[in-house]
């Protein structure tokens, strides 16, 4: 990757290289069609998962479990941030919720676009459009807290190293960078099923036609790409949940957060494998199932350092 890659710009010139091309991968041959069924997809970009209201109830449910994981919305020793960005910030409720527990704070969420445009976001709070793929549009040393959450089926593993070495560019020294990543690997669901491995089979080959990661070296791998990025006292966290009506409150709603992703990338994984989506849908169900048959557990990673 050439190493202006990741070099702050606000808006890339149309002659510049695009970052596809960069990373290695060609979205051409691959790209989803903007709209497909119901569902809308970003063809311009590797991220996989559709942007449509659909998926910004999805991603507020998911919310909801992960910070019931954490017991909060963080992990990072942070004390009184004054500047927190949220990279990749989605429906903005994360943002929203530090904004209102950090009243003196400003809170940038970043994103490719803005949803939930029609809320009244907290005043404290402001959106701004952008890429990580094509440099942070802030200066060096702007945060002093910097949250990326759940990006692994939208950077390309070979950008990895890079977009963390930008996060760490903009976080001031003294601030916090925080990762968390949810593997989409096989490996992460213990026990799995037959239904599961070939779920997890077809999503990790579209994922690896968009230059995603498709074997969990990312989610493993977030330590090392803060300590790279400069970082210390760098701790990683893996933290296992359970999946499934067997684990309870928890596991009933991951379960269904889950089953609402796969459904979500159904049509593209039937047209690209060529199988009818029943067929695919029906995969689903069957992997859903043995959660519960073999009370399967899946791991989210949450890794953060401190910029010295
Ligand atoms: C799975 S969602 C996670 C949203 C949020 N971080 C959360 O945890 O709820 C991924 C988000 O990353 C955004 N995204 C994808 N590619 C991006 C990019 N290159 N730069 C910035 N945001 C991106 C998507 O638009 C989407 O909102």
């Amino acid at each position: 990757m050439p190493w202006w890659f990741f070099r702050r710009r606000s808006r890339p010139a149309a002659s510049q290289t695009a970052p596809a091309a960069a990373s290695g991968w060609q979205l051409g041959e691959v790209a989803l069609p903007r709209l497909h069924g119901s569902r809308r997809y970003l063809q311009e970009q590797p991220y996989l998962l559709p942007k449509d209201l659909g998926e910004v109830n999805r991603l507020d449910f998911q919310h909801y479990i992960l910070r019931a994981v954490l017991r909060g919305n963080y992990l990072a020793p942070i004390q009184q941030p004054r500047r927190i960005l949220d990279v990749g910030c989605g429906t903005g409720q994360w943002a929203f919720e530090l904004a209102q527990q950090f009243p003196q704070a400003q809170v940038v969420g970043l994103d490719l676009e803005q949803v939930k445009a029609a809320t009244s976001p907290p005043p404290n709070y402001r959106f701004v459009q952008g890429d990580i793929l094509q440099g942070l549009p802030f200066d060096d040393n702007s945060f002093d807290f910097v949250h990326q959450r759940l990006l692994i089926a939208a950077i390309p593993q070979p950008a990895w190293p890079g977009a963390v070495q930008e996060l760490a560019r903009v976080t001031s020294p003294g601030g916090w960078v925080e990762l968390v990543e949810l593997s989409t690997h096989i490996s992460n669901l213990t026990p799995s099923g037959p239904a599961n491995e070939y779920l997890a089979s077809l999503t990790g080959q579209l994922a690896a036609l968009r230059g995603l990661d498709s074997e969990g070296i990312v989610t493993r791998s977030l330590d090392r790409y803060l300590e790279q990025a400069g970082l210390v006292k760098v701790q990683r966290h893996p933290i296992r949940v359970p999946l499934g009506e067997w684990g309870g409150r928890i596991g009933s709603l991951l379960a269904l957060d889950f089953r609402t992703m796969w459904t979500a990338i159904s049509t593209p994984l039937a047209a690209r494998f060529q199988i009818p989506e029943q067929d695919v849908l029906q995969l689903i169900d069957q992997a859903c199932r043995e959660w519960d048959e073999l009370h399967s557990s899946c791991s989210f990673t949450v890794a953060y350092g401190q910029k010295p």
